[in-house]
């Protein structure tokens, strides 16, 4: 982010906590509770939001060496990701082409995919190397029998994976204005240190919501991270279906005696930028935490969240290890801890039928923007 970026949004963030308030949208917006619990809407989203938009599967950093793999379970396709011993990235339904079963679990490092059923065998490419007792197989010619290719875009830093073997993958329509504030962090620099997977019994889109406002910081995390920020104080901007959210650390007070050449937006805050449709990416000051939330399929109640961490230079020390693991553990305990699993509580709620309507209020911009997006996107399905 340039130095003129940074010092008008610090001089917007004094100027909100000296009047006492916070960027607003006009109007109370209502969101639908069946949104949450209907199993139909989950089916269009997976028609739509899920299938036409590219997703961001993660830094380059995240599969950085040839070899490299990862899965994820995904509400409509299986994925997995390779890099290959070109350096090129490369996404795959994680489908064997014999009878379908996953070529590849969790993540790590292979020369090749062996299916764990009865071995048919594919390269970093997704070419099928091996048939065992192929002369059972006739007029089955390897060649046309690899893994099915995902469209993939790697840039500046990022991965991208459109869920539709036939989709072509346009990133400056895709992000928009977006593209030019993420490609300012230098992404392809930063080292995948660790990942989580979460299996929680709630709807996809309530992880994503609880990153968008702070009104609840001062309530819901007065243990955890409420005393470090102004709590319902928030830059916003959006750039077509994503926006970003800036919640602000009270060290910023500490600029203010300080010349402006040294005034530092990233290091003072939390940037939340929520990439359309399923995507949490924030700068936390000195780290990237990713927060990336897939439905299960079927389940309207259910999701799988994956979680990274990545840090600016490869973890050495014990001191760095302790410093990185004392970070990704207050990430973990404030969301998982406390916004998920009051959302738990909420998920219970709404299938209760008790409730037809949310109220997103007037500080709550940001999450205004995601559900605005969301029928957006519905809405040309
Ligand atoms: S399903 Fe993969 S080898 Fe049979
Ligand atoms: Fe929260």
């Amino acid at each position: 982010m340039d130095h003129t970026t940074q010092v008008a949004r610090i001089k917007k963030a004094w100027q909100l906590i000296d009047s006492g308030q916070t960027t607003t949208t006009p109007g109370v917006k209502r969101a639908q509770v069946e949104a949450y619990t209907d199993k139909r809407w989950l089916d269009r989203e997976l028609a739509s939001v899920f299938k036409k938009h590219p997703l961001f599967m993660g830094l380059s950093g995240v599969i950085a060496e040839p070899g490299a793999y990862l899965t994820m379970e995904h509400g409509t396709l299986p994925i997995l990701l390779v890099r290959g011993d070109d350096g090129v990235a490369r996404a795959f339904i994680n489908m064997c082409r014999h009878r379908g079963a996953p070529v590849a679990q969790g993540c790590g490092r292979t020369a090749r995919f062996t299916c764990p059923y009865h071995a048919w065998t594919y390269d970093r490419t997704g070419v099928l190397k091996v048939i065992p007792d192929q002369r059972n197989f006739p007029g089955i010619e390897r060649e046309a029998h690899g893994l099915t290719p995902l469209p993939l875009v790697e840039s500046d830093g990022m991965i991208w994976v459109q869920p539709d073997p036939e989709a072509v993958i346009n990133l400056d329509q895709h992000l928009a204005s977006m593209r030019g504030e993420l490609a300012g962090y230098d992404l392809q620099n930063y080292v995948h240190y660790q990942s989580r997977v979460l299996h929680r019994d709630i709807n996809w889109k309530m992880p994503i919501d609880t990153f968008l406002e702070p009104y609840h910081f001062a309530t819901l995390h007065k243990d955890t991270v409420g005393p470090i920020f102004y709590g319902n104080l928030c830059l916003f901007e959006g750039h077509g279906l994503h926006h970003w959210m800036a919640v602000v650390r009270k060290s910023i007070d500490s600029l203010r005696e300080r010349p402006e050449s040294e005034w530092d937006f990233v290091k003072h805050t939390a940037i939340s930028y929520q990439l359309f449709p399923n995507t949490i990416f924030t700068m936390q000051a000195d780290h990237v935490e990713t927060w990336r939330v897939f439905p299960v399929q079927g389940r309207v109640d259910q999701c799988v969240i994956y979680f990274d961490c990545y840090v600016p230079e490869p973890v050495i020390s014990d001191k760095a290890k302790a410093y990185w693991d004392k970070n990704i553990d207050l990430a973990i305990r404030t969301v998982d801890g406390e916004d998920i699993a009051m959302q738990q509580d909420m998920e219970r709620n709404y299938l209760s039928g008790a409730m037809k309507e949310v109220l997103i209020g007037q500080n709550e911009p940001a999450l205004a923007h995601f559900h605005q997006s969301l029928e957006r996107s519905m809405a040309t399905e």
